[in-house]
């Protein structure tokens, strides 16, 4: 091959804002996969290099670099990115993404990956034309430092656009083929809002209850949380139905036993969110059905009352 003809292959730039557990964890998933130009977004000055480490489910260490983008290079560097993905907490995503989304090139992609839902109706007035994705996932991973990651968990990741963003230019299909074979059980649905609604489901019951009862999800299976449970979901699926989405009641409540059961040893991360004295995600998950509940003028006395119970904790934190 002469030497005119050689090409480099073309990689993507990914780009992971938020380097808490699920960030990193996606982060060594790309990784492994070396098709993709990686790195996080910092809030140092400058750039630098960071070891992180990774163990697996199964107790393999695995070692990668990362670099992470300082603001001296946000100039430079956010213009090239093909595809963002948003890691941080549900709160904080209008906040982290106003400085960023201004540098990204037109034709960027932004991803968002977060437990609850709602802030994508906030960004959606940010993106000046750049295609947005939505996603959620149930792997499980824990920080052990800074930057070494446990995955503690495997489960589905749900990625995907929606009919009511459709107007924006979809992720291309080099990326989304390249985020499925990269996170293991991860699936692509042209319409994901409702697979959020699901999930949300699974989190308005488990995550308030198991932070207010200081417990392991298993224990929620007990027979005085099934009222709560199942009145929690069934003013979701109403609120929900007014939005425009179709769920099943029966079928939700069977997920969320599963979940309780096959999470039974785990603390959800409202518990740990708690147990840390950390700002919660209410907000994103039975705020977010308060949220929609105000709009479509329904009453959701459930999940008002989970919330202000979970407010009153985080009110006490010292
Ligand atoms: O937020 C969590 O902890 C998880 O989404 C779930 C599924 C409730 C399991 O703990």
């Amino acid at each position: 091959m002469s030497v005119q003809s050689y090409k480099k292959p073309a990689f993507a730039k990914i780009c992971i804002l938020g380097a808490g557990a699920i960030g990193q964890l996606i982060y060594h998933q790309l990784a492994e996969q070396s098709q993709s130009r990686l790195s996080f977004i910092s809030r140092d000055a400058n750039s630098s290099v960071q070891p992180l480490r990774f163990t697996t489910i199964d107790g393999q260490v695995i070692n990668h670099k990362a670099a992470l983008i300082g603001q001296a290079d946000y100039q430079t560097h956010l213009s090239q990115i093909d595809l963002l993905i948003v890691c941080v907490k549900a709160y904080q995503v209008s906040d982290a993404l106003k400085p960023i989304l201004p540098r990204l090139s037109a034709n960027a992609h932004i991803l968002l990956l977060h437990n609850g839902m709602g802030p994508h109706l906030e960004v959606i007035s940010m993106l000046k034309g750049r295609g947005l994705s939505l996603g959620t996932t149930s792997q499980g991973a824990l920080k052990l430092d800074k930057w070494h990651v446990k995955q503690t968990g495997n489960g589905l990741t749900q990625l995907g656009s929606s009919q009511a963003l459709t107007q924006l230019p979809p992720l291309p299909v080099k990326l989304k083929q390249l985020l499925l074979s990269a996170i293991p059980q991860s699936d692509w649905y042209s319409e994901i809002l409702p697979l959020l609604w699901q999930k949300l489901a699974v989190n308005v019951a488990i995550n308030p209850l198991t932070a207010i009862f200081n417990c392991l999800n298993g224990e929620l299976a007990a027979d005085k949380h099934k009222q709560v449970i199942a009145n929690a979901v069934s003013e979701l699926v109403v609120v929900a139905k007014h939005d425009g989405i179709e769920l099943d009641l029966d079928f939700l409540l069977q997920r969320v036993y599963q979940v309780i059961e096959l999470t039974a040893n785990n603390f959800s991360s409202m518990h740990q969110d708690v147990q840390h004295q950390r700002k919660t995600e209410i907000d994103a998950i039975n705020g977010f059905v308060l949220q929609r509940a105000a709009v479509h003028q329904l009453e959701v006395p459930v999940n008002l009352s989970l919330l202000q119970q979970i407010k009153q904790i985080e009110a006490k934190y010292e």
